[in-house]
């Protein structure tokens, strides 16, 4: 067994083992790294909730949901060693002698396994436990210094303003050092949000062209079908501004427009994706009205523990500058929310229409400008679309794309983006979470927008369910110049 193998030998303790995200993200995800035997020998799952269940009966309570969520049927043996692997311990949060139980078990485990004293911590509980939890792990000695890595995963979101964010770093930081912390971010482990940088690195037909010299805007686009289903008591407390906008969004943005860094290091990318975050151009509460699109689907006032006269946006549309000189003057427009057309994300960096030649023919077609689109899901590729001559005509256009959809090679197996998290975490990989900086440089962008946002309800326009969102939207667009929604 290799080094890298061993340093991944660990074991997993998850707090909220009977949650839905356990249920329907983490076991099914530990279930298909079993399957493709990416799991180390010395590695077990420690389930921790609060109920007072054995492990049988702990495995009986969630199988039926895991197994639905495990894509491509379950396979007895790999069923048989995973549920082998796992344990279960029932605690209540703020018991202190639960966690001396628990302590207790992992060291057993510990020993039995040859794991080395390496703990992950998984929290998977709402964001008011993390601070209790890890002050528990703390004082009741789970963590060791003198032997193995510790590493805590933190689930989104991570507080719930600048000032609630801090708090809970600080708390986190008092026992976990900044390089043990791996902040959850999921679309950072989208295979096309990391293939946007090997696409920029690794050709040199786009890089030296995304900037302000040839680039007209750039569109961020994650919308979603459904609505907040059973989720309302967490999103009406968040709305889309906090809930995608502060961080799969903005992440986005500054994957896109930050500069490549010469390695693409967990340092590196993280350094430069700060300084585009902290780079964002404030909107001033006179701005809003051009830079900024807040919506509400009809019906999500009668959603399950949403206020009957709530005025959380379940849409929001952004017009965004960059404060540096290569996006200076370039728009950036994101647009999300629930309760749309289709469930979708995609990249467009809209370019320029070019200066010359084509200007010198007389004729009356409108040229289209080209476009490069990184689609991130449901769809994975990229798409070029360019102009070219139709064929039999002299100077008749034709708008054509270059299409590569990666998901419709045959065999290509995406991994879900919990494997991968997963997977990082247990190597030490820190390059697809996201550093404190970060957090902080959104917030700290997003705080103003949100507080606005908040002062003003009546600025939250309805939408009808299955449309596009509330037509005010499209207003964010340079529509002179004949500016839509990609
Ligand atoms: C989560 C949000 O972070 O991302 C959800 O809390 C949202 O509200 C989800 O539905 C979208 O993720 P994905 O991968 O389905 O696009």
């Amino acid at each position: 067994m290799s080094p890298e193998d061993r340093a991944r030998d660990c074991l997993l303790v998850v707090f909220g083992a009977t949650g839905d995200l356990t249920r329907r993200k983490l076991i099914p995800a530990l279930y298909q790294m079993e399957k493709q035997r990416q799991l180390p020998d010395s590695f077990a799952v420690m389930a921790v909730a609060r109920r007072p269940y054995s492990i049988e009966q702990y495995l009986a309570e969630i199988s039926d949901t895991v197994k639905a969520h495990i894509q491509g049927g379950i396979d007895k043996n790999t069923w048989k060693k995973i549920t082998g692997r796992i344990h279960y311990q029932p605690l209540q949060f703020d018991r202190p002698e639960d966690y001396e139980k628990l302590k207790e078990k992992l060291g057993h485990l510990d020993e039995k396994l040859n794991t080395r004293g390496n703990r992950l911590f998984y929290m998977a509980v709402s964001p008011q436990h993390f601070g209790p939890i890890v002050n528990q792990i703390e004082e009741n000695k789970l963590i060791s210094r003198s032997h193995g890595w510790q590493r805590v995963m933190i689930e989104k979101p991570f507080g719930h303003d600048a000032i609630t964010a801090a708090e809970l770093n600080r708390t986190l930081r008092q026992f976990f050092e900044e390089e043990e912390i791996y902040r959850i971010d999921h679309y950072l482990v989208k295979e096309m949000v990391q293939n946007l940088m090997t696409i920029r690195a690794a050709n040199q037909i786009f890089e030296p062209t995304l900037n302000a010299e040839h680039i007209d805007h750039v569109q961020i686009i994650s919308t979603e079908a459904d609505g907040v289903g059973i989720r309302g008591d967490y999103y009406d407390k968040a709305g889309a501004l906090r809930d995608m906008v502060q961080n799969h969004m903005l992440q986005m943005l500054a994957l896109t427009a930050m500069d490549m860094p010469s390695l693409l290091t967990a340092e590196k990318l993280r350094a430069e994706k700060v300084r585009i975050l902290k780079s964002l151009v404030p909107l001033k509460p006179e701005q809003m009205k051009h830079h900024l699109v807040l919506g509400q689907y009809q019906g999500y006032r009668s959603e399950e523990n949403v206020f009957p006269d709530s005025s959380t946006e379940t849409f929001a549309a952004l017009k965004i500058y960059i404060n540096n000189s290569r996006w200076q003057g370039v728009p950036f427009y994101l647009k999300t929310g629930k309760g749309l057309s289709e469930k979708a994300a995609r990249i467009v960096i809209q370019y320029r229409l070019p200066l010359g030649s084509w200007s010198l023919v007389e004729t009356t077609q409108t040229l289209k400008p080209n476009r490069l689109t990184i689609n991130i899901q449901p769809q994975e590729g990229v798409v070029l679309s360019f102009n070219t001559k139709e064929p039999g005509t002299v100077d008749t256009l034709l708008t054509v794309n270059m299409d590569f959809c990666q998901n419709c090679l045959a065999g290509t197996n995406t991994p879900e983006a919990y494997e991968k998290l997963l997977a990082d975490a247990m190597k030490g990989d820190l390059a697809s979470f996201t550093h404190w900086d970060e957090v902080e440089a959104s917030w700290q962008w997003i705080d103003g927008i949100i507080d606005w946002a908040e002062n003003h309800p009546e600025a939250v326009k309805d939408y009808a369910q299955g449309s596009q969102g509330p037509v005010e939207a499209d207003g964010l667009l340079n529509q002179d110049d004949g500016c839509e929604w990609l």
